[in-house]
């Protein structure tokens, strides 16, 4: 097993930032367990980024509402298996449990311990919705770590990876992008997010505020490491064959109908890939 590693900070913050996205006027997203499992030392965290970060609230809250909206649609077009790959503090498997479905979180083993007590707090959590499975991309063989925990090779799943690339080594990523496309099911889909490589690297052309954020970032232990900046190549040569991405800005607009210049939030997309041409039929 992996380095031992301390719980991941990262995951408090994006949780506090959910429960506050789910607490908006008009909300774009609703989980209705972020604000307990963050707690106020979550939220507190958020309140640093703010000044530096002012759309974050809302680039969260539209990433959970979409990647939420694609698990629907896979479930809705019969997959079974939903894996979370770094799951922190997500909570799909209680808000989008459907019968017959299953959900594996997939996280480093500090971080899966502090998830459980911070739900063993939580009244009424349906702990049991999700099959939790240690494992570290940089370290472990996360297929073989899902299969023995009961994964279906021959079945295709929906992977959510949101939050997480930009926070591994280069190689681990690009891998574990590799595996899923040529170890699963073809027609299973991966949803995942990622940073431009100005943003994810340190670069002498990042404005004030980014740089800030970053550092606020590498102060909880977790410097962004990884960017991305054409997906189409690097989705190619892992053994992808479709590919979808769409922007801060086209979210906003498809979940909120506005569009502001003044959201300087233009560095981080999601992408939706699949290894067959079928993997989308949605
Ligand atoms: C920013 S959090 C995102 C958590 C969750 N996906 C979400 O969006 O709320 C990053 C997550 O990636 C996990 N992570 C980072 N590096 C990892 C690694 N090498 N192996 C497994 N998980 C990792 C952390 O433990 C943490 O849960």
């Amino acid at each position: 097993m992996s380095q031992a590693r301390g719980a991941s900070q990262t995951a408090v913050l994006v949780a506090a930032y959910r429960a506050r996205a789910s607490a908006a006027t008009n909300p774009v997203c609703n989980d209705p367990w972020a604000q307990g499992l963050a707690g106020d030392a979550g939220v507190a965290l958020t309140h640093r980024w703010d000044e530096h970060a002012p759309d974050m609230e809302l680039w969260v809250g539209l990433r959970t509402r979409y990647i939420d909206d694609c698990v629907v649609r896979a479930i809705d077009a019969g997959i079974r298996q939903v894996v979370m790959l770094g799951a922190g503090l997500d909570t799909r498997a209680a808000r989008l449990a459907r019968p017959g479905v299953r959900f594996f979180e997939v996280d480093q083993p500090a971080s899966q311990a502090d998830k459980r007590d911070r739900l063993s707090k939580l009244d009424g959590y349906p702990v049991d919705a999700a099959t939790f499975v240690p494992c570290d991309f940089e370290h472990d063989d996360f297929v073989a770590l899902l299969c023995d925990a009961g994964l279906d090779r021959a079945a295709p799943a929906c992977l959510v990876w949101e939050g997480v690339v930009y926070y591994l080594a280069e190689e681990a990523a690009r891998s574990t992008f590799q595996r899923v496309a040529t170890e699963l099911d073809s027609r299973s889909l991966l949803v995942f997010d990622y940073l431009s490589s100005n943003m994810a690297k340190s670069s002498d052309r990042l404005r004030d505020e980014d740089r800030a954020m970053k550092g606020i970032i590498e102060e909880l232990g977790e410097p962004m490491r990884y960017g991305i900046d054409d997906p189409t190549p690097l989705m190619f040569e892992s053994g992808y064959r479709l590919l979808r991405t769409v922007s801060f800005d086209e979210l906003a607009l498809q979940y909120t109908g506005t569009y502001e210049r003044k959201r300087f939030f233009r560095f981080q997309a999601i992408g939706l890939a699949s290894a067959s041409d079928e993997g989308l039929a949605w």
